[in-house]
């Protein structure tokens, strides 16, 4: 294991700095420039089929969940299809309604979580397609399923997962760029996705240089027995994603929620002792999450930014950590990043054992 890990001091960061070539390895031989879309090979869908599709079900666990969140926004925004997403622990013993044209997509890294995996059997058992985003070659649910995509991000050994997450993203985004060009979405609109994506793995390697800044935060912050993260619309499922990673591998309490949901109870716990991150895009939702950080400091309560956006005034928060800009299909891929790189360096600061966290297993094949 030792040698494996060249450089670096844990699987996770050496993980987190090969997102540029996972990235890369995701959408390569899948971008068709010309045409304005993306193209897969194994997925068994013809564009008849596609065009009927009424409704997307994502199912997946942990990490994998998180990203079929952010594919819920990215999807229904990009192709116009209605997406839900469950935890496969709750679909599979559900009596879900699904209309008989559904696609049911499963995300698994390890392509072996047996809950996911039973509500892959459950949902083909009532006849319905299912497509996997999988990561592991030859993993059962991959072997299984009737059509997918793999995500060749290479293995994943830390136990909390990020390369493959951010894989995840970028072949959601990809899927919505590929059905919305079979239904709404138009020729321009497809190009400058397929341009977003082919310039991300640059944008990250520049995003990765912010770790010396992001460590001495962590630092900083370190001490703190609790954190909020916020964000709206596709940055809530990274916030909610970013409080995963930090309680994984550090034991800290730490709480995603969409920014306005703030005041409807974990403001309660907002004090000098519980800072806040927030995710702050360059978008239509600027100004009210900059009004979200107001009422954070309104009560004491220490703020950290993540943004794109170069105009925020120094004085509104504690500490701003700025990621170059980008696409809104390309943009919670920068945005975890910063994430990531703050929970390891506050799990290194407490002396955790970050690869391999307390309780924790990288595949739960048990139920
Ligand atoms: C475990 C891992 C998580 C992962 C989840 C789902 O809980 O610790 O990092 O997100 O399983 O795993 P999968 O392999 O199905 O993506």
């Amino acid at each position: 294991e030792e040698a494996q890990l060249g450089d670096f001091e844990h699987f996770m960061l050496k993980e987190i700095n090969e997102q540029p070539l996972a990235l890369e390895n995701a959408f390569r031989g899948r971008l068709n420039m010309s045409e304005g879309t993306c193209k897969f090979g194994g997925l068994n869908l013809s564009r008849k089929n596609i065009r009927q599709i009424d409704r997307i079900l994502i199912v997946a666990c942990g990490t994998a969940w998180h990203s079929g969140l952010v594919g819920e926004y990215l999807i229904e925004k990009y192709s116009r299809i209605p997406v839900e997403v469950e935890y496969a622990s709750e679909f599979r013993y559900r009596n879900a309604p699904m209309d008989k044209n559904t696609l049911v997509i499963v995300i698994s890294q390890s392509g072996e979580t047996i809950d996911t995996l039973e509500a892959q059997r459950e949902a083909q058992r009532k006849g319905y397609h299912v497509i996997g985003i999988i990561n592991n070659v030859g993993s059962t649910i991959a072997r299984e399923n009737d059509g997918g995509i793999y995500q060749h991000s290479g293995p994943e050994i830390g136990v909390a997962s990020t390369k493959a997450f951010t894989s995840q993203l970028l072949i959601l985004s990809m899927l919505s760029v590929y059905l919305g060009r079979t239904r709404d979405l138009s020729y321009a609109d497809g190009c400058q996705m397929v341009e977003a994506i082919r310039t991300l793995p640059k944008l990250v390697e520049q995003t990765l240089e912010l770790g010396e800044e992001i460590q001495s935060i962590a630092k900083a912050y370190a001490k703190n027995k609790d954190f909020l993260f916020l964000g709206r619309l596709e940055m809530f499922p990274i916030a909610l994603e970013g409080a995963l990673k930090l309680k994984e591998i550090s034991y800290i309490h730490a709480e995603g929620y969409p920014a306005a949901e703030m005041k409807h109870g974990p403001i309660a716990l907002i004090s000098e002792d519980c800072p806040s991150i927030v995710i702050v895009p360059d978008d239509e939702t600027l100004k009210k999450n900059l009004s979200s950080v107001q009422e954070v400091r309104a009560r004491k309560g220490k703020v950290i930014i993540i943004t794109d956006s170069y105009d925020i005034p120094a004085h509104l928060a504690d500490e701003i950590i700025t990621v170059p800009k980008s696409h809104n299909c390309v943009r919670p891929i920068l945005m975890t990043i910063p994430l990531q790189l703050l929970s390891y360096y506050i799990a290194v600061e407490l002396g955790r054992d970050v690869d391999k966290p307390r309780n924790l297993a990288k595949s739960v094949t048990v139920e």
